[in-house]
């Protein structure tokens, strides 16, 4: 990935534009919890979602990224991340990743949810629950002062509690100009490390929880990545700005996956 060099602190007036393309990606949440439903194939979610982006006045930010092929990134069950839209038919029982990024005014916002279609095992239902609260964990750790390492620990620390575990190999990343800036936001680490967070900075805070191993392979399509074992994988994530008042999360509430309804 592109990373720039240092951690880019944006002004109060870029946060504003920030959050702007931030109620854009709430907004295609809201819509993809309504068309993730039995029946649905992931690659019409994809279009009307970039119909909305669109219509908003704003791009995709992940279409055309190092070649991606389309707006949103879905991915199902054991897919982790990075499933790219297409003919496959949503089941009842699935649990789905919905991962999207909208560029408004030269700034990005990146945010993704786990929504339930059906049915799902109470597996499913406790895996998705806990990266919730993992990622909120990390996000509560977002402040002034606290070390960038405290965010990863916090995550890592409530995911295994619950007996799950968390990818390594995929990190969360500074956001602004650049879909991806620096730093890196690994979701598991020891306390007390790396930059002090400071205002201004804006995360992309996404933890991927899995069920049984952290190990993932990448398909032969060169960008689905699956868990090695085969077994359920949940993604959430957050845009989130630190600020001297705290974190601000500018990627609107958290949604359940159940029934549109949203935390937070
Ligand atoms: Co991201």
């Amino acid at each position: 990935m592109a990373w720039t060099d240092t951690i880019i602190l944006k002004s109060p007036a870029e946060i504003d534009t920030m959050r702007r393309a931030g109620e854009i990606v709430a907004g295609c949440h809201d819509l993809a919890s309504k068309l993730i439903r039995v029946g649905a194939t992931t690659g019409e979610i994809d279009a009307a979602v970039e119909g909305y982006i669109r219509s908003q006045g704003a791009v995709p930010s992940f279409k055309g990224y190092m070649d991606y092929p389309a707006a949103a990134c879905i991915s199902v069950n054991e897919e982790v991340v990075h499933g790219i839209p297409g003919s496959r038919v949503i089941r009842d029982g699935d649990i789905v990743g919905f991962d999207i990024g909208a560029l408004w005014q030269g700034y990005h916002a990146d945010a993704a949810r786990t929504f339930a279609v059906g049915n799902i095992s109470e597996e499913a239902r406790r895996l998705m629950q806990v990266t919730r609260e993992a990622l909120q964990a990390g996000i509560e750790q977002a402040r002034v002062g606290n070390r960038l390492s405290d965010i990863s620990h916090a995550v890592q620390e409530h995911a295994e509690a619950a007996g799950f575990s968390v990818v390594r190999n995929l990190v969360g990343h500074g956001i602004g100009q650049n879909l991806h800036e620096k730093p890196q936001v690994p979701n598991f680490g020891p306390p007390g490390r790396g930059p002090r967070l400071r205002a201004g900075m804006v995360l992309a805070l996404e933890p991927m929880v899995n069920v049984g191993v952290p190990d993932v392979y990448t398909r032969k399509d060169r960008w689905t990545i699956v868990t090695l074992d085969g077994k359920l994988s949940a993604h959430y994530e957050q845009t989130v700005a630190i600020t001297d008042n705290g974190p601000e999360v500018l990627t609107g509430p958290l949604h359940t996956g159940f029934d549109g309804e949203t935390i937070g």
